[in-house]
């Protein structure tokens, strides 16, 4: 729970790339089928970079779509935090080059990596700037190009990624709106299930790691998915009772895009209809940090979201670690 000033989320961004990759792209690249991929995942197609983009890239326009949407210039922010999985390089932190391409002169500037839960936790913490009162703007990017990590002769990952970004600006709210709580968990125990294996300091870059394809995303999918399933409802849960609310009083839950049966099977759980969950995988696949701002984004776009609603956003991913806030709208 926040202490401080109330926080509010004042505009949201995204972007995503120009190419598409439909299922039947990728029949030509493995074996899988278009039939497959939709029933097991709900994923059709996916966005991903051009030869020479990189993640910086994705982020820059997805901060200046916020921006535009706030109304407000680069010399207003305060932070920028970019949550991602796929930096343009270990170091300097892609929130650096985000920095000086929006010419934030006056912005500090870090990033944040903790799998897909990326853009919850980042939220979590430029919250905790602006409640104190040490910032009054923190933009939080989401930003990601696994399609760079993909092995894309791996039929059980290269089906799964996409590329996009997606920005959140925070600012002071009025009591009882905005950020109204926020519940994080994390099981290292369990970090094996999901990793890139080579190129930092536990096993850095040799000709064998890369022969050995251990500079690409590794994960036992069947394992992740039962965890993932079982932490939605824990994660759904905590958020809601920190805040007193029911499932029932949800307005509209915006959910990690990885695997439409993951959503399926929370909101069965929970009892929530369709027309109040928020769904794209179909169209861009599971992009990691990026997913819930650009689900966030195209919620607001279409109009599902109304002043004074509550909207719950929910993730898991690499750690293995999750993480749930609940928004007064
Ligand atoms: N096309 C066709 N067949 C495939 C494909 C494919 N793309 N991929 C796997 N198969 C085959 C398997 O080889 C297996 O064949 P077999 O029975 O002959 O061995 C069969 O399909 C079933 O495979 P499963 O792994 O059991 O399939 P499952 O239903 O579990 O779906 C999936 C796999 C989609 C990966 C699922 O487990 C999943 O979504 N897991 C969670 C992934 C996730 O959410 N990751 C999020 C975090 S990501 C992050 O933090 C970066």
């Amino acid at each position: 729970m926040l202490k401080g000033r109330p926080v509010r989320i004042e505009a949201v961004g995204a972007y995503v790339p120009p190419v598409i990759l439909s299922n039947y792209d990728l029949e030509k690249m493995v074996d899988t089928s278009d039939e497959w991929i939709v029933e097991r995942t709900g994923i059709r197609e996916r966005h991903l970079v051009l030869p020479g983009m990189a993640t910086s890239d994705l982020a820059v326009n997805a901060a200046r779509s916020c921006l535009e949407s706030a109304g407000i210039g680069p010399d207003e922010i305060d932070l920028i935090i970019v949550a991602s999985a796929s930096p343009d390089y270990a170091f300097p932190a892609t929130a650096c080059l985000v920095q000086n391409e929006l010419s934030a002169r006056s912005s500090a500037a870090f990033d944040m990596e903790i799998g897909c839960t990326g853009f919850i936790y980042a939220l979590a913490t430029g919250a905790q700037f602006v409640s104190s009162g040490m910032y009054d703007r923190v933009l939080v990017i989401g930003a990601e190009t696994l399609s760079r990590l993909t092995n894309w002769k791996d039929r059980n990952t290269c089906v799964l990624f996409g590329d996009g970004a997606g920005a959140a600006l925070l600012s002071p709210g009025e009591q009882g709106e905005g950020i109204v709580g926020i519940h994080l968990g994390a099981d290292g125990s369990q970090a094996d299930l999901l990793k890139l294996p080579a190129g930092f300091s536990r096993l850095p870059a040799t000709h064998d790691t890369v022969d050995e394809g251990l500079h690409y995303i590794h994960m036992d999918g069947k394992a992740v998915f039962k965890f993932a399933v079982n932490i939605m409802d824990v994660a759904i849960s905590k958020v809601l009772s920190q805040v007193g609310k029911e499932p029932k009083d949800i307005d509209l839950l915006i959910p990690h895009q990885a695997n439409k049966r993951i959503i399926d099977s929370a909101c069965q759980r929970f009892g929530i209809p369709k027309e109040k969950v928020m769904v794209n995988i179909h169209k861009y696949g599971n992009t990691s940090s990026a997913s819930v701002p650009i689900a966030l984004y195209e919620a607001i776009q279409e109009g599902r979201i109304r002043k004074g609603n509550l909207v719950i956003l929910v993730a898991f991913g690499a750690g293995l670690s999750w993480g749930s806030i609940a928004v007064v709208w």
